[in-house]
């Protein structure tokens, strides 16, 4: 059996003259949850329409569940379920007419796990869809992406635009799923606490760009920040390796690594210093750093 849920390799999309996605390379294991983050426009989108075949690739290969979606675009159907960023939904339709029409395309479509869900997320089946708060819609389109059992279940930003009560009830029912049934989830957003509660793996896309992908645990276990305070002598910037320098300049300094290694104290040691302190960075602050380094060296 493929280990991989997803595999794309040197994918590219270029509209025009934009190159909305450039060379991405990544692999989803089967049963972990991928979290895509980056701002808008980075190209996560664009990297979701190729995986569903609902966009052609410039370039570039694509595996989905054993499939090429491009190609086996239907039979890739059945076994995905998938938000899209927009969210569309016959507004005029009950919630439980939605259901209903929504089950039609699916034989695997299980009438009473999609009954379930609907409780727990406490939505009216009687409303009609276009009377739904936003939080609700957000929660249907979610059970509707869910009803048939999906293996895979690639979300689109699934709570952007939501209030934080209700971003953490669809990040709820995104774990349970994860963990009672063992399922793949692909999801990007650009909110980075609800990414490092649930994903397993990251990547952080910039312009196009796949700059880091890593498990989750990694990608923290070597990302540090190093506080110094110089005692009088400082080297120069260019003096030290593998750290750049985050914030100060002068007496008080903190710099930060993404392959943390002990012996990278070594060379601040050297000088005497004052303090020196290491401490853990979030997942904002890594990516923050991950951006700026990017930007860095492209004006180098
Ligand atoms: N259909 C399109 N035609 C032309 N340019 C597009 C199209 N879709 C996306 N783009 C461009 O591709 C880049 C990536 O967009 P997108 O994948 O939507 O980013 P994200 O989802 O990360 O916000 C952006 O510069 C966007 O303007
Ligand atoms: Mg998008």
């Amino acid at each position: 059996m493929n280990r991989n849920s997803i595999q794309l390799q040197n994918l590219t999309k270029v509209f025009r003259h934009n190159v909305a996605v450039h060379n991405l390379s990544l692999k989803v294991e089967v049963g972990k949850v991928y979290g895509l983050v980056g701002d808008n426009g980075a190209g996560k989108t664009t990297t979701i329409k190729m995986m569903l075949g609902l966009l052609h690739p410039t370039q570039g290969m694509i595996e989905v569940l054993g499939y090429d979606p491009w190609r086996d675009g239907p039979n890739l159907k059945r076994l995905v379920g998938y938000v899209s960023e927009k969210r569309e939904m016959y507004g005029w339709m009950s919630v439980e007419e939605i259901l209903w029409f929504n089950a039609q395309f699916y034989e695997t479509w299980d009438e009473r796990y999609a009954d379930e869900i609907c409780r727990k997320m406490e939505l009216p089946k009687i409303a009609k869809v276009k009377q739904l708060s936003r939080g609700m819609r957000a929660k249907l389109a979610l059970l509707l992406a869910m009803g048939h059992r999906p293996e895979l279940l690639i979300l689109d930003e699934p709570s952007s635009g939501l209030d934080a009560i209700v971003r953490r009830e669809i990040l709820e029912n995104i774990i349970s799923v994860i963990q009672t049934e063992g399922r793949t989830v692909f999801f990007s957003s650009h909110l980075l606490d609800e990414v490092e509660r649930i994903a397993d793996h990251v990547g952080i896309i910039s312009r196009g760009q796949l700059l880091k992908d890593a498990p989750l645990e990694v990608l923290k276990e070597k990302s540090r920040r190093i506080r110094v305070v110089w005692n009088g002598n400082m080297p120069t910037t260019e003096r030290l390796h593998n750290v750049r320098l985050m914030q100060g300049a002068g007496k008080e300094e903190a710099y930060y690594t993404d392959d943390f290694r002990e012996d990278l104290l070594d060379q601040f040691k050297a000088y005497q210093p004052k303090c020196l302190e290491v401490e853990t960075l979030s997942l904002e602050e890594i990516f923050v750093e991950t951006i700026r380094a990017a930007k860095e060296s492209q004006w180098r």
